[in-house]
């Protein structure tokens, strides 16, 4: 086969001008690269007229080896400048792809952060787990004889309505949405052997409307101690030590008398504030009271042994006056930017 292949001018410059062909109907980089060797690499023309060089009289292989060397320049250019305008239109082509575009707006995720009535609530227990009481827990849908009638509500006490009850239909099942705690207090002295001390944290319904100052969702706090001796004493010294924990070493605690079924005596609790926005103030801030013994009867327990104190208030109202939040919205409406002013403690 060799004996057939003719180097002249002419030959030569056919196989330039197919190889050159060959080069140009490249698309990209990888068909170029895939055309190499039948254009100028080993099977190409160019590649068989060097193979024949060797043969030729030595008075035609100068000529011969001439004309090769300048087809092999020229197509190793032309494949070089090619591979040149492949290569450039792919880095631009994605150089675009990778474009970033620094006016887009950031999609940071947001961190979360604990709701202020979650971590006040965790800060109370935390006070009492101190001192070595346990946390209670009850139901939400409540058993209207733990709600009033343990509590020593009598059946048409004004207090069932005063205090604006949700009732769970059919009402002869007699179940409420709690309106309060306390009957936490019942469940616990039912539950465990005495003595109790006893917090127990938890959300409470009443039929309010949500304005400033009122959700008819929101969370209480009851404490319950029943043992042998205690008196309003101790009452005084564990809330007195609750205040300063909570409102700073100068805080103080006032016992105004009052009413409830459950407790005997009563009295409202205020709390002289030291931190308060504009300045120190007394502030009402929930009931207590010695266990009344009708109570302590309800739950099997003999109040001519036993005595107890209990006390409950507000978690929501605690937190407006201490943080000074001026609207319950702020409260409920579950916007992070509220919990966050609070810090991120986990
Ligand atoms: N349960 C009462 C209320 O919701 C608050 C309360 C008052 C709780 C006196 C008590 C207490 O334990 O002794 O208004």
């Amino acid at each position: 086969m060799s004996e057939k292949i003719q180097i002249s001018k002419a030959s030569v410059d056919a196989a330039v001008s197919d190889a050159l062909k060959l080069i140009q109907a490249a698309t990209d980089l990888a068909s170029l690269k895939s055309i190499k060797a039948s254009a100028i690499g080993e099977g190409s023309k160019i590649a068989s007229f060097s193979s024949v060089l060797g043969k030729l009289p030595a008075e035609e292989k100068a000529e011969a080896g001439k004309l090769i060397t300048a087809a092999r320049n020229e197509l190793n250019q032309a494949f070089a400048s090619r591979e040149a305008d492949f290569y450039q239109v792919e880095q631009a082509q994605k150089l675009l792809a990778e474009t970033v575009d620094v006016t887009a707006a950031a999609s940071t995720q947001v961190l979360g952060a604990r709701h202020p009535l979650s971590l006040l609530q965790d800060e109370i227990s935390d006070i009492f787990i101190g001192m070595g009481w346990e946390i209670a827990e009850g139901p939400e849908v409540e058993s209207e004889w733990f709600n009033f009638d343990a509590l020593n509500f009598d059946a048409d006490h004004p207090a069932r309505a005063m205090q604006d009850t949700f009732f769970v239909e059919p009402v002869e099942q007699h179940l409420v949405l709690r309106t309060h705690t306390s009957p936490v207090q019942v469940r616990s002295l039912l539950e465990r052997d005495l003595p109790v001390y006893v917090l127990c944290p938890g959300r409470v319904f009443r039929t309010d409307e949500l304005d400033a100052t009122h959700t008819p969702v929101f969370h209480q706090v009851e404490g319950l101690a029943v043992d042998k001796g205690l008196t309003m004493a101790d009452l005084k010294g564990t809330l007195e030590h609750f205040a300063r924990i909570m409102f700073g070493s100068d805080a103080k605690i006032r016992l105004r008398p009052s009413y409830f079924p459950f407790t005997e005596p009563s009295a409202e609790l205020d709390v002289w504030h030291p931190g308060a926005k504009g300045g120190a103030r007394w502030v009402e801030w929930g009931g207590c009271g010695m266990v009344n013994a009708n109570v302590l009867s309800a739950a099997g327990i003999d109040p001519e042994v036993y005595s107890g104190f209990a006390f409950g208030m507000g978690i929501e109202r605690t937190l407006m006056f201490r943080n000074d939040v001026k609207d319950m919205h702020d409260m409920v409406e579950a916007d992070v930017r509220f919990s966050q002013q609070f810090g991120m403690v986990l």
